[in-house]
Parts: C-alpha cells; sequence; structure tokens
C-alpha cells in the first residue's frame, strides 16, 4: 500500500505560482485517501479566481502519474463555503475560507502542567520555523503570567493600532508576536474571571492584523480549567502540541491535557518530552536522565499519539530564554540542530492532517 506521506511528497512539487507555496503547504488537499489501487482527495482551492486553479488537477494528476504509473486517480475540486466561518474571524477572513489566504493553521502549545517549557517550546519552534521559510505568528494567550515579552526581549514593547483599529502584532525574529502581556498589566489581569479572559483572547485574535500565515502559534496558560478549554473550544484550532517534562507528576497533567483535545475534537499532533535528559558540556556523550526516561514518549505510545521527540534540559535554553534571545538564534548551539528536527516533524503531521481531514470539518469546529 502506498504511504499517505509520500503521495504528499509527491504533491509538494507542485506549486501555485503566485504565492511560491506548494499545494500542500497551502492546505488544498482534502479527504486523501489511499486504497491498492487508487487514490483519491478533494481540491479545497484557497481562491477558484487564480489563474492557476483552472490547471491545479492536471498538474496534480502528471505529478502523481509520474511517481505511480498503474494506480488509478480520482480528484474532485471544489472551492471553500463561503461564510463558513462567520463566528471567528482573523483580518475580517474566516479561517475556514481560504486555506492559504489569511491564516492557515493554528497550533495551540499546550500541557496541562505549569513549568514545563510550553513558552519554551513555542518560542523556539516559531523562531525555527521562520527560519525555515514559514510565515510564523505567535500568540501568548497566558494573561496571567505572559513569559512571550520576556523570551523575545520585548517587555517594554507596545504594539501600534492600524487606522481599522487593528492591533499591528509585533515582530521580531521573523515571527509575528502578540502577548496578552502587552495590552493587560498581568498584577491588575489577577482580577479577570474566566470570561473576561477567554472574550479577550477571541478578541484579541481576531483583531489583530496577522496577515497570511503559515502558522499561528498559541502559547497557552498552564492547566486544564474552564480557561483552557474555552479556549481551545473558541479558537478553530488544527491540532496541539502537548509538552511535558518525563516525571510521572507531569505525565498526569499531560495526559488530562490531551483528553481536554480529545473531548473538544482537536487533534493532538504529537507531544514534545522537554528536559529530556542532561549532558555536561565537557561529557555531551554522556546522558543523564534526571526526570526519569522516556516517560513521555511512553505516555504517548500508549495514547496512540505521535511522539515529536526528546529536547535535552541546557543551560543555554534557560539562560537565552531570560535574555530575550531565544536558543535557536545561534545555529552553532546543539538545541538549535533539535528544534530543526522538532519543526520539521511538526509541519509534516500539521500537512498529513490537513490533507486527510474532511473538508467539510471546519463548520464541526466553529459551531460546535
Ligand atoms: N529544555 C530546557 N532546558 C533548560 N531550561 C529550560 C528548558 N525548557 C524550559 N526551561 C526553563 O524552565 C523555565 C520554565 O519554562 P517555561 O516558562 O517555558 O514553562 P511554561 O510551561 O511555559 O510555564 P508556565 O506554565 O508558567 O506557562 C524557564 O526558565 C525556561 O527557561
Ligand atoms: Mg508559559
Amino acid at each position: 500500500m502506498i504511504d499517505t506521506q509520500d503521495i504528499l511528497s509527491v504533491l509538494k512539487h507542485v506549486v501555485e505560482p503566485s504565492s511560491g507555496r506548494d499545494i500542500v503547504r497551502l492546505s488544498w488537499i482534502r479527504n486523501l485517501k489511499v486504497s491498492d489501487d487508487t487514490i483519491s482527495f478533494m481540491l479545497l482551492l484557497g481562491d477558484p479566481t487564480l489563474p492557476f486553479a483552472g490547471v491545479v488537477k492536471s498538474e496534480c494528476e502528471k505529478a502523481l502519474r509520474a511517481a505511480y504509473p498503474t494506480v488509478r486517480l480520482s480528484i474532485e475540486q471544489d472551492s471553500p463555503m463561503i461564510g463558513l466561518g462567520d463566528d471567528f474571524k482573523i483580518d475580517g477572513k474566516a479561517v475556514a475560507d481560504g486555506p492559504g489566504s489569511g491564516v492557515t493553521n493554528i497550533i495551540a502549545v499546550a500541557s496541562g502542567k505549569g513549568g514545563v517549557g510550553k513558552s519554551t517550546v513555542a518560542t523556539n519552534l516559531a523562531v525555527t520555523l521562520a527560519a525555515q521559510g514559514y510565515s510564523v505568528g505567535l500568540a501568548d494567550v497566558d494573561i496571567y503570567g505572559p513569559s512571550i515579552p520576556t523570551m523575545f526581549g520585548l517587555e517594554t514593547a507596545k504594539p501600534r493600532v492600524s487606522p481599522e483599529r487593528k492591533i499591528i502584532p509585533l515582530e521580531k525574529y521573523g515571527v509575528k508576536l502578540l502577548s496578552m502581556g502587552f495590552l493587560v498589566d498581568p498584577e491588575k489581569a489577577v482580577i479577570w474571571r474566566g470570561p473576561m479572559v477567554t472574550s479577550a483572547v477571541k478578541q484579541f485574535l481576531s483583531d489583530t492584523q496577522w496577515g497570511d500565515l503559515d502558522f499561528l502559534l498559541l502559547d497557552l496558560p498552564p492547566g486544564t480549567g474552564d480557561i483552557q478549554l474555552t479556549i481551545v473550544q473558541t479558537v478553530p484550532l488544527n491540532g496541539a502540541v502537548i509538552v511535558s517534562t518525563p516525571q510521572r507528576v507531569a505525565l498526569a497533567d499531560a495526559r488530562k491535557g490531551i483528553g481536554m483535545f480529545d473531548q473538544v475534537n482537536v487533534p493532538v499532533l504529537g507531544v514534545v518530552e522537554n528536559m529530556a535528559y542532561f549532558s555536561p558540556p565537557e561529557l555531551p556523550e554522556k546522558r543523564y536522565y534526571l526526570f526519569g526516561k522516556g516517560g513521555a514518549r511512553a505516555l504517548a505510545e500508549e495514547l496512540d499519539v505521535h511522539f515529536l521527540g526528546e529536547i535535552p534540559l541546557v543551560e543555554a535554553i534557560r539562560t537565552n530564554g531570560d535574555e530575550g534571545t531565544p536558543v535557536v538564534t545561534d545555529p552553532s548551539q546543539e538545541s538549535t540542530k533539535v528544534f530543526n528536527k522538532v519543526a520539521l516533524d511538526l509541519v509534516a503531521q500539521v500537512e498529513l492532517r490537513n490533507a486527510v481531514r474532511d473538508a467539510t470539518q471546519k463548520i464541526d469546529i466553529l459551531h460546535r
């Protein structure tokens, strides 16, 4: 049987010329199914008026024919139904309306437990994805304990507002950034109640001029309470990344986090094991498993969730985070390679999920 991921690698050669992005990255492939003798999918065009729309189907057929000469192809073509996402718009565009225009993928970075490295992972993944050529935004929706301003060295920065009354995100290391911390004093936020937080988050995401983004990462506050649940229900998420450290107390909360996303039908794209091991700089080949070995990997296996990789405990990850220069801005760091690998795997998981997803599934997400 042909592997779905291999089919996507073939279809990545079909590039939409005006944006220079391939159709897998644009999330135009849906309902991808493979049987012994047939590859079938739906082409969901972001913009049916593009000149490329007329030839994209034959371009797909040509590419697939070359790779799989004997396979039957069944490709349908459609444009997104207008008005699907009336209740959640970013930049005036419903997220569901146009794959490839506006924000293509919204991904939550969550954990369950506090302090396991969500903000660190979200920050370094965002900067890595930007360095890999994707357009990336990062929104810090942790109103009580925002970390993104510190991790990007923007503690005193204030975003501007456009003449259309939209928030203009700040930009650093190629990432468009917005933090509740730029807008609300965390000390004053303590008195905010749950419903206020969630409506502020919704407004904060929709009233921001994000432009066209491949990925918008959300750095969630710790826990699986009402605030987190409402956020993941309100925002049309494509998936979630769960961060956990290997020890049992963290894993129990990671399990709750995965349960929360299951409950609202948001796919868990994978688990990242943070602080997985420590290698002393003078003995780089040695690994000490301070918090236990492979706990998050085992949890992922048990729950049948993808494992995205291990990130070691490294002093530079902490110091660079404190100094506002994410570790991945330094290509000579070993951690940069680690984050590169995790980011590549994450993109593959997102593309795979999008391709096999039912073309109408967004309706459920938006109207539940
Ligand atoms: N792999 C790592 N190596 C070294 N230090 C790390 C690593 N991951 C995170 N840290 C450090 O651990 C601390 C907590 O990380 P971070 O703020 O990212 O956690 P969090 O899960 O976002 O916390 P919260 O639940 O409060 O939002 C930070 O000081 C960060 O620099
Ligand atoms: Mg955090």
